[in-house]
């Protein structure tokens, strides 16, 4: 038997492997516009979607992923989602490598995965709102308790204490409702810049207004700061100020862990790799142990007795809005580094004007 015979068998075992699989395979032929190859299961999915087996339609109904492997450098369309009579499909075209005629289509029945997806992603909301609850509880029921144990105590004596010392629980009540106050602010925060406007912004002049914001403390703790921002990773895109409510908190944090340290000293280094501007805050204060990095971005998870634990949960939140990553290095003793990834910006680019009046606003 020639080549040609044992070519035609093989053919046939690979119709009848595909046939026995439970993955949708079409192959097609984009020189002759026909569907070259569909196994069973490619059909039985196309049925109950009612989709043709014309190559046309087929086509028309791929439209935007066969315009996305028509790029160089793309050999698989990204995975597309179709919904019928509450079940769920994806399918993904292939180049076939060194061809341009034909492309692999894989379609798949993935309602199980999706629905268990869906479960999957319910669950944790609900775990999230009840840590959420929890903590709010937690944070509210405090103060709120105090107060009312400093009313009780005030209530009961208020005929034998001294001036002096009503002031003083007058005041312990004063402390319970700042904190109260501060947590619906940060509330307020979690919020804000929603719709960020990102534009061109230059950190140098950014960070040297922004340091000379951060006063008294800085001179009492006699924190010595200095900035090396490189050429190259002079220029960001992000919103202003949301740019500033994050480097304010993380420049907040450094400065209460510079307490009672040293030689306190704060670091601001900007380089960029690629698309992207990398900028450090370093601190050589007293850093975090294990057990905090793991947590620091949990909300409410604060080692400060006035600190809600929020500040790093809303910065990275608008950092993830912007674009924008938040790293976080840190050691017992041993001092915390943050690195902001940002994309780049060019001057001269929209809003760098906008940006600055912005920012003096
Ligand atoms: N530079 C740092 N050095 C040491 N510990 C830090 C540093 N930055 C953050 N932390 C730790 O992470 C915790 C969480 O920080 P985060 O900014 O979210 O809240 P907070 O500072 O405690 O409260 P708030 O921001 O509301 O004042 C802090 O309580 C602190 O223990
Ligand atoms: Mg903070």
């Amino acid at each position: 038997m020639g080549s040609t015979g044992s070519s035609a068998i093989r053919e046939k075992l690979f119709c009848e492997a595909f046939d026995r699989i439970d993955v949708g395979i079409l192959i097609l032929d984009q020189l002759n516009r026909n569907v070259y190859f569909r196994n069973r299961h490619a059909c039985k999915i196309l049925d109950f979607l009612k989709a043709s087996y014309e190559y046309d339609e087929l086509s028309l109904m791929m439209m935007g992923e066969l315009e996305q492997i028509k790029n160089r450098g793309v050999t698989s369309s990204d995975q597309a989602m179709v919904n019928c009579d509450h079940r769920s499909f994806s399918y993904r075209i292939h180049k076939v490598e060194d061809s341009q005629q034909y492309l692999v289509v894989i379609l798949q029945d993935v309602t199980d995965q999706s629905r268990l997806e869906a479960i999957d992603e319910a669950s944790e909301m609900m775990n999230n709102i009840s840590y959420v609850f929890s903590g709010i509880r937690h944070e509210i029921g405090n103060p709120l308790n105090s107060m009312k144990m400093a009313l009780t105590v005030l209530k009961n004596n208020l005929a034998k204490f001294s001036k002096e010392e009503i002031s003083v629980y007058m005041q312990r009540m004063f402390d319970d409702v700042a904190k109260m106050e501060a947590l619906l602010k940060s509330f307020k925060n979690f919020n804000m810049f929603e719709k960020p406007n990102t534009v061109c912004v230059d950190l140098v002049s950014f960070f040297e207004s922004l340091t000379l914001l951060l006063g008294s403390d800085v001179r009492k703790k006699k924190i010595s700061i200095s900035m090396d921002i490189l050429p190259e990773a002079k220029w960001v895109l992000v919103d202003t100020r949301a740019l500033q409510h994050v480097a304010m908190n993380i420049l907040a944090n450094a400065i209460d862990a510079l307490t009672g340290i040293d030689r306190p000293t704060l670091k601001i280094r900007g380089e960029s790799v690629g698309d992207t501007v990398f900028l450090s805050i370093i601190d050589n204060g007293c850093g975090m142990s294990a057990d905090l990095v793991q947590n620091a971005f949990k909300p409410f998870y604060t080692t400060k007795p006035h600190g809600t634990g929020l500040g790093l949960v809303i910065s990275k939140k608008m950092l993830g809005q912007m674009n924008c990553s938040i790293n976080l290095q840190s050691e017992e003793g041993g001092g915390t580094t943050i690195t902001l990834g940002m994309p780049k910006g060019h001057p001269g680019e929209r809003g760098e004007k906008e940006a600055l009046a912005a920012y003096h606003q």
